[in-house]
């Protein structure tokens, strides 16, 4: 009897010692494995991840590694120390978890991808002289969706809309008209079918990126993601040639890598996602912010008045015009500093040493990944941005107006005291686009329309806590308000 259960209590031993993984070693940094078996601390992490990681930063400074549903995550959450991670692009990889999650969201393999040649393919046609051209589009598309969408009698009637879906839905729409083109015959039908389908899509994103969604949940993601496949490729016919370059060498370039015709329409909506998928909330928060914060309001508006009044209508206001907005810049900064929460990930290809800004070293482990979340510091560290929660629309200018980049934390001038768009080798391509669609928007709405709030004492909403990591934020409910075009317009 006694061998037994001796015998028992070993069997459970070891399995319990195989299902809760490894032990730290002394070079590395703290292990936090949670108490559930495999799981660790998954469901945490997926409920609200700033509060998860917060907590672990209490609990053990700024560098530890969790376990989540069977994987090793290694936190980094200093700021002097992130070039230790953003500058090895060789050992710390960024490709092969975006392309698990392409398998996961897109249903896209891409096993030949070559992630250099599409990004040289990305800054070519994101910088210099075809952005100014992609830009010019851009507003094109965006008066034409804002102001000439109506009826005269339309014009006048106020109308009533949540504010996130009203931004989202423009700036989806213009996008998407800009770089995909357009069918010919019928512009506004197809991108707004493509939008309703595509919200659906990233409602559920985070839940497909976790591998938890519900059977019913599964069945309407296939669905959906069928719908924007046939929509999309749709589209891929029939385009006006303009409108085509970045994605003609996009598909031109998926065909000398071998890609199949499925995978190409697959990776229209990767595409979609990559270039949509963040300006919309961002508009959203930040119009959102001016809107409940009066002088930030008035100060966007008279930069952009003084800007206006030597043209004849804000709308034919050259775009090199807009370049010099000091005010606007830093309410932009300001919006994405407290609203934009990506995740940084790399995969850990070989053992390697993380040596952090005050010299201490810690071993990482090959197959772990290691994640920086620069929402908790700089962007939302009290040491670097007093009252972090609140919204300041100056907090990125200097006395004299010119733009704020001197922060400090541990009497150190910081090189990253924001970072929305990332850094290093894979900051983002796409950043000047975005916020020049972003200030294209935020000039029409406010030169060409009349937009309250219908509940003056209305406040921000909530974030929705489970898109911590992927991106911009995202709210929790909308704020509602009503708009219509100035009488002049
Ligand atoms: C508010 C809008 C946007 C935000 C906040 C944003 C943010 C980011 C961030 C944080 C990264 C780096 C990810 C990492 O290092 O792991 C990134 C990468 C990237 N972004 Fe954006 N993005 C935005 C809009 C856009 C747009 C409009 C485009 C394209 C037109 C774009 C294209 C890309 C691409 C291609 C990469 C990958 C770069 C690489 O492979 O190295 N983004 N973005």
């Amino acid at each position: 009897m006694i061998w037994t259960a001796l015998l028992l209590f070993h069997v459970a031993l070891i399995l319990f010692l195989i299902l809760s993984g490894r032990s730290r070693s002394k070079r590395e940094p703290p292990l936090d494995k949670g108490i559930i078996p495999w799981l660790g601390h998954a469901l945490d992490f997926g409920r609200d991840a700033s509060k998860f990681l917060a907590k672990m930063k209490m609990k053990h400074g700024d560098i530890f590694t969790v376990r989540v549903a069977g994987l090793y995550v290694t936190a980094l959450l200093d700021p002097n120390s992130y070039d230790a991670v953003l500058q090895d692009s060789v050992t710390l990889d960024f490709t092969r978890y975006a392309q698990v999650l392409m398998e996961r969201i897109f249903r896209l393999s891409l096993p030949s991808h070559n992630a250099s040649a599409e990004k040289a393919l990305m800054r070519r046609h994101f910088q210099g002289e075809s952005l100014t051209c992609l830009n010019s589009i851009m507003k094109g598309n965006l008066q034409s969706l804002l102001l000439r969408s109506e009826t005269p009698q339309d014009r006048e009637n106020w109308k009533q809309d949540g504010l996130f879906n009203f931004c989202y839905s423009l700036l989806f729409r213009a996008g998407y008209l800009t770089l995909f083109g357009a069918e010919k015959n019928n512009p506004n039908r197809d991108s707004s079918a493509i939008y309703e389908e595509f919200r659906k899509f990233d409602g559920l994103l985070t839940k497909m990126a976790r591998n938890t969604l519900s059977p019913e949940e599964k069945r309407t993601t296939s669905s959906v993601r069928q719908q924007l496949w046939s929509l999309l490729s749709l589209g891929l016919h029939g385009k006006k040639a303009e409108d085509m370059s970045w994605l003609q060498s996009y598909l031109q370039h998926l065909q000398e890598q071998g890609v199949d015709e499925e995978m190409q329409r697959r990776a229209m909506l990767l595409q979609v996602w990559a270039t949509q998928g963040n300006v919309g909330p961002a508009a959203f928060w930040l119009l959102g912010f001016l809107l409940t914060n009066p002088d930030a309001m008035n100060a966007v508006k008279m930069e952009f008045n003084s800007l206006s009044w030597q043209v004849d209508s804000p709308q034919h206001l050259p775009l090199d015009k807009l370049q010099n907005t000091p005010v606007f810049d830093s309410v932009l900064n300001e919006t994405l500093r407290l609203t934009a929460a990506p995740f940084i990930t790399r995969e850990v290809l070989h053992n390697t040493t993380l040596r952090m800004a005050d010299g201490q070293e810690y071993d990482i482990r090959r197959g772990d990944r290691v994640c920086l979340f620069p929402y908790l510091s700089p962007q939302m560290d009290p040491e670097i941005h007093k009252e972090p929660e609140k919204f300041k629309y100056d907090r990125f200018l200097n006395m004299d107006g010119s733009e704020k980049r001197d922060f400090y934390k541990g009497g150190k001038r910081l090189k990253y005291y924001t970072m929305p768009w990332g850094a290093g080798k894979n900051v983002c391509v796409g950043r000047h686009f975005a916020i020049s669609s972003i200030k294209q928007f935020v000039f029409t709405v406010l030169t060409c329309l009349d937009l309250e709030l219908c509940d003056p004492d209305s406040s921000m909403p909530k974030v929705n806590a489970s898109r911590y990591g992927f991106g911009v934020l995202q709210p929790m409910g909308d704020l509602q308000m009503r708009y219509k075009l100035k009488g002049t317009f």
